[in-house]
């Protein structure tokens, strides 16, 4: 679909590394140039056209990503990406809200942003992280969360998609049950928003992040979505210009509502022009076409890998475009340099998923990961590669 947008696919390359980062289509980049060369300026500071039309963009990108996700606007806080966005509820809210004792829910398919600042929160006032155990087929559904659920249980924090096995949970039931029992539901939507219709509402999600560069956006910008009365109590992690109304001589001082509130300096201005622009493309393809054509992709992957006789696929059954495996007695590594001898790029490693090796009791996976502009034509390729594998060693030593 649409791979005339993306001008580097006109390169002789294959691209499988979707959630690492993705491609950027013209009109994104076009549209950062227009605001470069057009109208440069800072926002909510100048009086002059060129800032007044900026100021008009910018802000008007927080309705953009509220209808995206059906939150509201004054919820959509810029940040720099899904790890900012991550560590803002950790430590401008946990933080002042759980205490020792209290337990989080994790579990260990996720992604280090959603696992290392709670270890810290950990070492900081002493909550208990508790890790829900996956299925056999590494997935997580709310009758796994469920058996450990305690009074205790405070906080559940999980990855709508996870970005190794690329399992799809179900964040509708699971933030139902959370707000039944008063239990925080926090997502780390990095691998789900750019792939498929993401409902912050219906999902009773409390706090949602993701990041710009893995939906055709810029690198530098992501968003966190809070529940308002949330984010009425959340501490900023920042301070400075831009987010106070007065600070006086006697220290006394006061901070701009939210979402402002969050975002002291300048903020990265193109980057969010970047990101509405590429909100406005994804809404036009349509996220259930793109979904769909992902699921599509997956079924084909999976059915030509049967032609592989030296391959293990640690996740066939998850719904998204994400495929995980190895050739046999081929380390992850060798098989990505041998995939790129091909202009194949794949990603090769522990994907910052460093916990998942508990379970799927390998440390390195080679991943394939998908988007709406791969086709048929990219995994015919791929299989021809894997085809000729037993040249891995020839073209990697
Ligand atoms: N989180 C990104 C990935 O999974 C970088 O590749």
């Amino acid at each position: 679909m649409n791979r005339e947008d993306f001008p580097m696919l006109s390169n002789d390359i294959i691209y499988f590394d979707n959630g690492a980062t993705t491609l950027k289509p013209k009109c994104v980049v076009d549209k950062m140039n227009q605001y470069y060369f057009n109208h440069t300026s800072n926002i909510h500071r100048g009086d002059y056209d060129a800032a007044i039309q900026t100021n008009i963009l910018y802000d008007n990108v927080r309705n953009i990503i509220a209808d995206f996700v059906h939150a509201d606007a004054d919820c959509c806080i810029y940040t720099s990406g899904a790890t900012m966005s991550l560590n803002m509820v950790v430590f401008g809210y946990m933080k002042k809200h759980l205490k020792a004792g209290d337990v989080v829910l994790l579990n260990k398919a996720e992604h280090a942003s959603n696992i290392l600042p709670w270890i810290r929160l950990q070492e900081e006032i002493g909550i208990d992280i508790q890790y829900v155990p996956l299925n056999d087929d590494y997935s997580l559904t709310l009758d796994n969360i469920k058996k450990c659920v305690t009074d205790r249980t405070k906080v559940i924090s999980l990855a709508h998609v996870t970005n190794v096995i690329g399992d799809v949970r179900d964040v509708q039931s699971i933030g139902k049950f959370c707000h039944e029992n008063h239990i925080l539901f926090n997502v780390d939507g990095a691998q789900s928003v750019p792939h498929m219709m993401v409902d912050f509402k219906e999902s009773y999600m409390d706090f949602l992040s993701f990041s710009g560069h893995k939906m055709c956006g810029p690198t530098g910008i992501g968003v966190l979505i809070g529940r308002k009365e949330l984010l009425e109590e959340m501490d900023p992690l920042f301070y400075g210009g831009g987010m106070n109304s007065f600070f006086e001589e006697d220290s006394s001082y006061e901070l701009k509502d939210i979402p402002v509130r969050f975002e002291a300096g300048t903020p990265p201005i193109a980057e969010v022009i970047g990101l509405g622009e590429a909100i406005r493309y994804l809404t036009n393809i349509g996220m259930e076409n793109i979904h769909q054509h992902e699921i599509e992709l997956k079924k084909y992957l999976l059915k030509r890998l049967d032609e592989i006789p030296n391959i293990i696929i640690y996740n066939k059954d998850s719904k998204s475009g994400i495929l995980a495996f190895n050739l046999d007695n081929v380390f992850a590594q060798d098989s990505s340099v041998y995939l790129n001898h091909y202009h194949i790029a794949v990603r090769a490693g522990n994907h910052c998923a460093k916990m998942l090796k508990d379970e799927i009791h390998i440390k390195n996976t080679v991943r394939v990961s998908m988007y709406f502009y791969n086709d048929f034509s990219d995994i015919d390729r791929l299989i021809d590669a894997l085809r000729n594998s037993e040249d891995v060693f020839k073209i990697v030593l």
